[in-house]
């Protein structure tokens, strides 16, 4: 049987018990698929060393082999810092207003791709399956071909691919495309992104798109959906354990009225200073005064790019001032937290709010849309808002309320119609939410992808 090599750039398999709940679904997912098949999952140890040795650091985690490797100072500068999370993630997220073009970055992400690359092959066996994730690791396929790496090579992106028009504002655009032609599989979240990237390959290199089929200066490949989705049941029985009811019984005791939450790592992309306005657009119906509460869970991210410090002195400015404009003796408007919870703490916080706000103004999926539904109880769900511009909206688009994060009104209107929302259509939109996870749960999400895989022909 052939094993399955995971690449991505951070290594997360579960230490704890497998599937409680506690990890998160991808993690789990990869890890599942990695025990029933055997293999490694290969990526950054999330350290910088003085320079780059190329020293594997071997390990193995519930059953699950993992091969690290450290960086040098300045590739995490330029190769993480820089171009993933300073060109690609803004370009990929539509905002090339926030992304820097600094050829160094570009430099120094194809050679920390070419160097990883050289540290993976020979681990690689004939007939082994190899599955990189997202876009610090686009060129890998290209540079294991160029280490004689002839097996089935598959790559999954969890961000949007931007349209074709915005693409093109990436420097060396066509150079970094054309890497991806020696994958055999190319995974995609929702159709939009797909379409997107086949649009690009139309346009920019000739391509012909027959359906899933993509062929391009000779190369034909694969190109399909594949929404990631969560391992829901298992989220759900977590949302009643011991740990999930503490944090329900405090959110309940302690925050005034009915909860509305946000859970979002703290990204621009997030659309959290469109969520504050948004709701402090609800604050001016009066009649909402000390009966609601913002919960906003955000904890800090790549606290070393300019821009993740921005959003975070904006933020801070604007739940003050909110807060400043609204808060009683007894009551604060929004709760603002900068921490981030164990998730079996996330699922308690999650089943104690009546609505959950997702207004992303550009997400892959947004898994956070998902666990909360997946969290609810089912005779007394909350209301599921979530923005028309995520992955998951094409999923979850008959159960939730779809929304406009540029419109404040818009946020407003649909969080007063949630709040007042009677049982029988929560307990209906939030029935057809849940089939829906289950139907498509991140198991058949792996399975899906490495079914394809199997299915293409090794180079
Ligand atoms: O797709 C975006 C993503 O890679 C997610 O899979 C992950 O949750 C997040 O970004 C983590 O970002 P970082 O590794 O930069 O902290």
């Amino acid at each position: 049987m052939s094993r399955l090599i995971v690449v991505s750039n951070r290594v997360n398999v579960p230490r704890g018990r497998e599937n409680d709940g506690a990890q998160g679904g991808l993690a789990v997912a990869l890890t599942s698929a990695l025990k029933k098949s055997g293999g490694i999952w290969f990526g950054w140890s999330g350290k910088a060393a003085e320079s780059f040795t190329g020293a594997v650091d071997y390990q193995r985690h519930g059953g699950v082999a993992t091969a690290t490797v450290d960086l040098d100072e300045q590739d995490v500068e330029e190769y993480y810092n820089g171009y993933a999370n300073r060109t690609l993630w803004p370009v990929f997220h539509y905002r090339i207003d926030l992304a820097d073009f600094d050829r160094e970055f570009g430099r120094r992400y194809e050679a920390v791709n070419k160097k990883m690359a050289g540290t993976l092959a020979p681990m690689i066996d004939p007939g082994d399956m190899v599955w990189v994730h997202d876009y610090h690791f686009i060129p890998m396929a290209s540079d294991l071909r160029a280490e004689g790496v002839a097996n089935r090579i598959g790559f999954f992106l969890h961000t949007p691919w931007p349209p074709h028009r915005l693409m093109v504002a990436l420097p060396y655009h066509r150079r970094l495309v054309e890497t991806m032609l020696a994958y055999d599989v190319i995974g995609f979240q929702s159709d939009e992104w797909r379409e997107s990237f086949l649009h690009y390959c139309e346009r920019e290199m000739d391509g012909e798109v027959d359906g899933e089929w993509l062929t391009v200066e000779g190369r034909t490949i694969r190109c399909a959906t594949f929404p990631i989705g969560i391992d829901a049941k298992v989220f759900a029985k977590l949302a009643t354990g011991p740990d999930a009811q503490a944090s329900y019984v405090r959110a309940r005791d302690n925050v005034t009225g009915q909860i509305i939450v946000g859970v979002d790592r703290l990204d621009y992309s997030k659309g959290l200073i469109e969520r504050f306005n948004g709701y402090r657009k609800l604050l001016e119906r009066e009649e909402w005064l000390k009966k609601v509460t913002l919960l906003q869970i955000a904890p800090p991210s790549r606290g070393e790019v300019p821009a993740y410090g921005e959003i975070r002195d904006q933020l801070d400015m604007l739940s003050g001032r909110i807060n400043g404009e609204h808060a009683r003796v007894d009551w604060v408007p929004i709760r603002y937290v900068n921490k981030g919870y164990a998730r079996p703490e996330l699922a308690g916080i999650f089943r104690a709010a009546h609505v959950g706000l997702v207004t992303s103004l550009r997400d892959g999926m947004n898994l956070v849309a998902k666990e909360y539904v997946a969290a609810q109880d089912p005779e007394d769900p909350g209301v599921l808002l979530l923005s028309r511009f995520t992955g998951a909206a094409a999923q979850m688009e008959d159960g939730a309320l779809l929304i406009n994060p540029h419109s404040q009104l818009d946020i407003a209107k649909t969080l007063d119609q949630a709040l007042r929302m009677g049982w029988e259509e929560r307990k209906e939109r939030w029935q057809t939410l849940y089939d829906g996870l289950n139907a498509y749960d991140v198991h058949h999400w792996a399975a899906d992808f490495l079914e394809a895989l199997k299915g293409a022909d090794e180079a």
